[in-house]
């Protein structure tokens, strides 16, 4: 089943399916005990990576680099203010310089259509770091923290709160579409996903059989009821910092405090944020550092999930 992941890309998720998701959760599952057992690897030796950075990133890029470090591979920071990307030069020029260089490029920024010009251009993997639109391999590390708790994914109660339309909520969606999960977004009307993709996920949800439901609503107390996990983000994403003051008036009803958590009714949720957090805001202090929360095993599994993805499209399998 792995071999199916080769030379593949990794775009939204939207085109893998739940058996290839699983399989990328078991293989960083396996990653993650080697590392933890002091091993280093060879499976991604000779490779050499680029990764391209328009916006910010802590665990993002510091997975990348020490995934590829731990298997042997060498990876290239490409700052936008680096290279000609899109200012002197095309998207589908420099796509194809870094392909004949490089043997997987991941790509951070704003447009979905400048990562999907990389992919089609390239002529090698290009894995999504993160566009306005999707975050994939943030998913992956989500939903092997879903794992390591729940020991399943299928048929998980999960519940986002927040900005109901940003690339995690989305990405978030198609994935629990795929997997089978009882999938809500809790969001003020102005920040219903777009319901294309709400229709979009519900109908993989119906296809794929797994018995996943996909809910939108307003409202959080009641979303949150039997939910085994929790999940927010930031009120505004990066490039949308203008919007903040609009969003901060609309959003204190979905904050995740202790009374969300109580609402859910189940001593065994779990809180989940992508991080960076802005305390205070979406999450409160208390949740944040209380026993309920998870997020920092989460953002270690953005290093083994993400090192699970180059091994599986480009590794010495
Ligand atoms: N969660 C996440 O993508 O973090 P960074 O922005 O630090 O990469
Ligand atoms: N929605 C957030 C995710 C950060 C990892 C953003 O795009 O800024």
């Amino acid at each position: 089943m792995g071999t199916n992941l080769r030379g593949r890309h990794l775009l939204s998720l939207k085109h893998h399916t739940s058996q290839e998701i699983e399989y990328l959760i078991k293989l960083s599952t396996d990653l993650k005990n080697k590392k933890l057992a002091g091993e280093r690897g060879k499976l991604l030796e000779g490779k050499n990576i680029a990764l391209i950075f328009e916006k910010a990133s802590t665990r993002t890029r510091c997975a990348f680099t020490v995934a590829a470090i731990d298997e042997g591979g060498h990876s290239e920071f490409l700052g936008v203010n680096d290279i000609h990307l899109g200012v002197k030069e095309s998207v589908s020029d420099t796509a194809r310089v870094l392909g004949r260089m490089f043997d997987g490029i991941e790509f951070r920024g704003y447009s979905q259509k400048f990562v999907e010009d990389l992919a089609e251009y390239s002529g090698v993997p290009v894995w999504n770091g993160l566009t306005d639109d999707y975050h994939p391999t943030q998913v992956l590390a989500d939903f092997m923290t879903v794992r390591e708790n729940f020991g399943k994914l299928r048929g998980i109660k999960f519940v986002y709160v927040g900005d109901g339309r940003n690339n995690v909520a989305n990405t978030l969606m198609i994935g629990a579409a795929k997997v089978g999960m009882h999938f809500t977004i809790a969001a003020p009307e102005e920040l219903f996903p777009d319901p294309l993709l709400v229709e979009e996920c519900i109908k993989i949800a119906e296809e794929n059989e797994l018995g996943g439901t996909i809910e939108i609503t307003k409202d959080a107390k009641s979303a949150v009821k039997n939910a085994d996990v929790i999940y927010t983000d930031v009120w505004a994403s990066m490039g949308e910092e203008a919007k903040l003051a609009e969003r901060k008036k609309i959003l204190w009803p979905y904050q995740v405090n202790m009374d969300l958590i109580k609402a859910a009714d189940n001593k065994n949720v779990i809180f989940l944020h992508c991080l960076p957090a802005v305390k205070g805001y979406e999450v409160t202090e208390e949740v944040f550092e209380s026993t309920y929360g998870r997020q920092f095993d989460q953002a270690e599994n953005r290093l083994h999930t993400i090192k699970a993805v180059m091994v599986a499209s480009i590794g010495n399998l």
